[in-house]
């Protein structure tokens, strides 16, 4: 028999199978249940000091702009300059870098799931995404989220 535990994460499955679209789905897929950051977060298993998290910065043109410059600095080589994953570093990756743009449309894509990630990266996930919970600060990693929560079309001054 299925324990109740089986039945509720096979649920959850069908649930972000749904919201991820099944042309997303495949080992090497970024955006994929595979790597199983969507079903961690959503099953609530990420670490305490994550789960509460809300941007505690005002999306100004200032944070947006700062996230930028960091965003370029930092993520564009392997997520891409529109997010999409296509950056010149994660081309050989497995799993790939994730498209950013499709992932924060997706109804789990929290100021939370973003800090965790960014924080913590893919280690627990066997990928390359790097932990930058040490080298970034807090104030930073918020300022990318707001960039990132722009669509990447964010122009200054526009
Ligand atoms: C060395 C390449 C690399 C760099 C640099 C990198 N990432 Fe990633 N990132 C990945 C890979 C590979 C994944 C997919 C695997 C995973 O989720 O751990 C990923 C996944 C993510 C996810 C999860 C998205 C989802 O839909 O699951 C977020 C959010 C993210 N990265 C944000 C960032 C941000 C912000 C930066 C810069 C501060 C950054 N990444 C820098 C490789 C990279």
């Amino acid at each position: 028999m299925f324990s109740l535990r089986t039945l509720y994460k096979a649920s959850l499955l069908v649930l972000v199978l749904a919201a991820t679209g099944c042309s997303h789905i495949g080992i090497n897929e970024s955006n994929s249940i595979f790597i199983g950051r969507y079903t961690e977060y959503m099953w609530g298993d990420i670490p305490e000091q994550y789960a509460e998290l809300t941007n505690p910065l005002s999306a100004s043109l200032v944070n947006i702009a700062d996230g930028e410059k960091l965003y370029q600095l930092q993520c564009m080589m392997c997520h891409g300059k529109a997010g999409d994953g296509n950056g010149p570093a994660g081309g050989k990756l497995i799993p790939g870098p994730a498209n950013l743009a499709f992932t924060r449309r997706l109804p789990i894509a929290t100021d939370a799931f973003f800090f965790w990630t960014i924080s913590e990266g893919g280690k627990p996930f066997d990928s390359a995404m790097p932990a930058f919970g040490e080298q970034l600060s807090d104030k930073e990693i918020w300022q990318i989220t707001h960039y990132i929560n722009t669509g990447f079309n964010f122009k200054e001054g526009a």
